[in-house]
């Protein structure tokens, strides 16, 4: 089974480009930019990540990206994630990056989408990895902020496929972000928010994203399956949502494969995807891996999970139609 997740051909729908920063990669930038790191090596790095929540992961997240500092730092944090797609067989991935958490701290938004972008066009020349860029707004940031970025985006409006919506959710509803979604939409691009698991108010905010702000798909979105109403209006529109085990195991101590496999059960357009996979140590197989040791999942259910992504991706369905074709052709081969 372990040889069959590795040959499958994949996408990978949520992914935060920050949290793919090894701790290797944190060091070696971080002697480039003369910055001292407060560890001796990358191993006591990795031995000081001890998140058991969102907020204590997002803490530890936003501290670690003060290495990321011109461009070739965004493109070498890309370039790498993109290489460890390509041995992973994810063929097509959409990457989110939060570019207020740079912007905040004086690094120039173009500094930060050239980096990205440059890796990008490699990796697609290069590798045969297919990307697009989703841009996230921090949602612990003012709603000001984030227009203020979209606005700043826009003359980039090209590389981006969409927008989306992170950090902290506590207080931080979808609705607090309407007009910068309105503008979103209008502008072309396609809308996505995080519905974080086991958050206060969670369902009051998927109602919010479903019938308020309108989106294209939801990242996470576990907690609909407390509503039947809920559930039926996401399977009804084919709406995706991009569940990430791992690292919900790690912020809320369940694999939710359960979960997974009941909203398979209800049509719902269930995907598998890594978040943050240099902190949670798990890239997108290692995440499928444990949801058929740990979950008893089934190559069945495990390749409808695979198909779901490229059945939700944002591209054109002549793409889709050739993936899908791929897809199909490996698993019939494979059995
Ligand atoms: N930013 C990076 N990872 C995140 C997550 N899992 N939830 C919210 N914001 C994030
Ligand atoms: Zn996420």
């Amino acid at each position: 089974m372990s040889g069959f997740i590795q040959r499958l051909p994949k996408t990978e729908l949520h992914v935060h480009l920050e949290g793919t920063l090894e701790p290797d990669l944190s060091f070696s930038l971080a002697r480039k930019n003369g910055i001292d790191l407060p560890y001796a090596s990358p191993e006591a790095l990795l031995q000081a990540y001890d998140f058991h929540d969102l907020p204590s992961f997002l803490t530890i997240y936003y501290k670690a990206m003060n290495v990321l500092q011109d461009e070739s730092d965004f493109y070498a944090l890309t370039w790498a994630y993109l290489c460890k797609a390509k041995e992973q067989n994810i063929v097509y991935a959409e990457l989110f990056f939060d570019p207020q958490a740079h912007t905040s701290r004086g690094v120039a938004f173009d500094v930060v989408i050239r980096g990205i972008r440059r890796a990008q066009e490699q990796a697609a020349a290069e590798l045969g990895v297919e990307t697009q860029l989703i841009l996230c707004f921090l949602r612990d940031f003012s709603a000001e902020s984030a227009m203020q970025t979209l606005v700043e985006a826009l003359p980039w409006k090209h590389w981006l496929v969409g927008v989306g919506l992170d950090s902290d959710e506590k207080n931080n509803p979808p609705i607090k972000f309407s007009a910068v979604f309105a503008l979103a939409r209008a502008e072309g691009l396609k809308l996505t928010m995080h519905c974080d698991v086991n958050q206060l108010n969670t369902l009051v905010h998927i109602g919010q994203v479903l019938h308020e702000i309108g989106v294209d798909r939801i990242d996470h979105g576990i907690n609909a399956l407390e509503d039947p109403e809920l559930c039926r209006v996401i399977a009804e529109r084919g709406l995706g949502l991009t569940v990430c085990p791992v690292s919900n195991r790690f912020c809320v101590q369940d694999l939710t494969a359960t979960q997974l496999r009941q909203m398979l059960q209800l049509g719902m357009r269930a995907t598998v995807n890594s978040d943050d996979p240099a902190y949670f140590r798990a890239y997108l197989n290692e995440n499928l891996l444990a949801l058929q040791d740990e979950g008893g999942m089934t190559r069945a259910e495990i390749v409808q999970l695979v198909r779901n992504g490229f059945e939700v991706a944002w591209i054109p369905e002549e793409r889709r139609s050739h993936y899908l074709h791929a897809l199909n052709q490996y698993v019939a081969s494979a059995s």
